[in-house]
């Protein structure tokens, strides 16, 4: 992205960020409580426009239209995981029924999703019987079913304990190798950063740094 640009009511929040994503790498982005976050990845998930500035994505140095198709290939995780009021199953093949993806493919890749993520007992629960680590989990089971091109990630540990964070940074690691996604997340996890991503983006005074 380069040159991105986002105020809300005259505070400036992301003055400039410019930055190239490189595909199949795992990113870090970190910074204070209300340095910009998740609004970068907000804008860089073309959820929001930006002020100024562009979130381009290029598939073989060609820069794709921002168009359905594209925003297909494109996930973002938030933090609070909505639930819907079905089985876990029904949750996870969500994004692929919105996609029309056929019956017997969704069922194989849900399954696929449940055992990447360890919840292949629980899929004919209630969702919201879950408990906060495994709802966190099938957040990540419904946007790895989807296969995207790349993934957002905005705190993927932040409500769950040391295990289910532990679990977390397994499936990242997975999906890293079986999506061959790009996947960039936010977190406050010093850790889980140096051990999850290639590199490391810190948002201060608006503006991306890696590290
Ligand atoms: N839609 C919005 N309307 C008004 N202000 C907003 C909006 N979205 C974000 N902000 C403000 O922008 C600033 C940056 O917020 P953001 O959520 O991006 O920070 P963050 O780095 O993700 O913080 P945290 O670590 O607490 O999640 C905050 O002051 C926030 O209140
Ligand atoms: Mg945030």
């Amino acid at each position: 992205m380069s040159g991105l640009k986002k105020s809300y009511g005259g505070r400036v929040v992301l003055d400039g960020c410019t930055y190239r994503f490189e595909s199949g790498r795992v990113y870090a982005v970190m910074g204070p409580n209300g340095s910009g976050k998740s609004t970068f990845l907000r804008l860089c998930a073309l959820i929001e426009k930006p002020d100024s500035g562009k979130a381009d994505f290029l598939d073989e140095g060609i820069v794709l239209e921002h168009d359905l198709a594209l925003r297909r290939r494109i996930t973002l995780l938030l933090p609070s995981v909505g639930v819907f009021n079905t089985t876990v199953c029904e949750n996870i093949a969500y994004g692929l029924k919105l996609r029309k993806v056929n019956k017997a493919e969704t069922e194989q890749r849900v399954l696929n999703a449940l055992e990447l993520v360890g919840l292949k007992d629980k899929m004919r629960r209630r969702a919201v019987t879950l408990s906060s680590g495994e709802t966190q989990r099938m957040g990540l089971a419904r946007a790895l079913a989807i296969s995207p091109s790349v993934l957002f990630l905005d705190e993927p540990t932040a409500a769950v304990d040391s295990k289910n964070s532990k679990a977390v940074e397994e499936i990242i690691q997975n999906i890293r190798h079986t999506l061959k996604a790009t996947i960039i997340l936010s977190t406050h996890d010093a850790g889980l950063a140096e051990r999850a991503a290639d590199t490391i983006l810190t948002l201060r005074d608006g503006k991306a740094t890696a590290l």
